[in-house]
């Protein structure tokens, strides 16, 4: 038994968690920012949820919050060996323009447990929440926006993530769609590094 599954226990993260817990910080200031300011808002909007998880022995210490919310992986405009790819692993009778996932929109492991496995642990507890089959909507990935740095990149490969996209070049022209040929020639060749990468899990694959 892991750390994490062993001393933790889950629930909604809420006003008063904020209020009565200790200070969260996952050492990233943005995301602190978002948990400390935006996430209840989020959930007021009903635009992500967002849950933590507590230490048994200290429940003012929070070890992980992250917020996950509905989204999609748009296929028909994916670059051809990627959409052959998407379409060979769904039925076939009916061709989807978007397959259907759940993006973990934020995920900060406090510093203190930083490198003990929390974070791979949480990315597991949310593979099986969504593939179960209580979950009341289809749901093949788990889809996250990682930022763009070998260190978050490496967390998501080791936990069975793969890149939409192969370049960073193709992924720039999906999220912008550029409005003529010209312009995606030379966006093409002058390809801007991007903050995040779109990176994906297939629930299929859940051992
Ligand atoms: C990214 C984050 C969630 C990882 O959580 P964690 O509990 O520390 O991760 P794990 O212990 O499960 O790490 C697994 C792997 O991730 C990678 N990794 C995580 N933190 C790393 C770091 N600081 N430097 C290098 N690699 C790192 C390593 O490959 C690590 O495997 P290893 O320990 O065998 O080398 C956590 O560092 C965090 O909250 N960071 C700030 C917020 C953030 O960037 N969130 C992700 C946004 S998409």
């Amino acid at each position: 038994m892991s750390f994490f599954s062993n001393n933790c226990f889950f629930s909604s993260y809420t006003e008063d968690i904020i209020k009565s817990c200790d200070a969260f910080s996952c050492g990233d200031e943005d995301m602190d920012d978002f948990f400390h300011n935006d996430a209840l808002d989020y959930a007021t909007f009903m635009m992500g949820r967002t849950y933590c998880f507590r230490l048994n022995e200290n429940p003012k210490k929070i070890v992980c919050v992250f917020t996950v919310s509905n989204d999609s992986i748009r296929i028909y405009d994916l670059p051809r060996s990627r959409r052959d790819f998407m379409l060979k692993i769904t039925h076939h009778q009916k061709r989807l323009n978007r397959y259907p996932g759940i993006l973990v929109g934020r995920i900060g492991v406090n510093k203190e447990f930083a490198r003990k496995g929390v974070g791979s642990a949480v990315l597991d507890f949310v593979k099986e929440w969504f593939a179960d089959e209580s979950n009341k909507s289809g749901c093949r990935f788990v889809i996250v926006d990682a930022v763009n740095t070998p260190d978050v990149l490496s967390f998501y490969q080791k936990n069975g993530f793969t890149f939409l996209f192969t370049t960073e070049a193709q992924e720039e022209l999906y999220t912008n769609p550029p409005k003529t040929e010209e312009e995606r020639q030379t966006r093409l060749l002058n390809p801007p590094h991007l903050n995040t990468r779109i990176m994906y899990f297939d629930l299929l694959n859940l051992e």
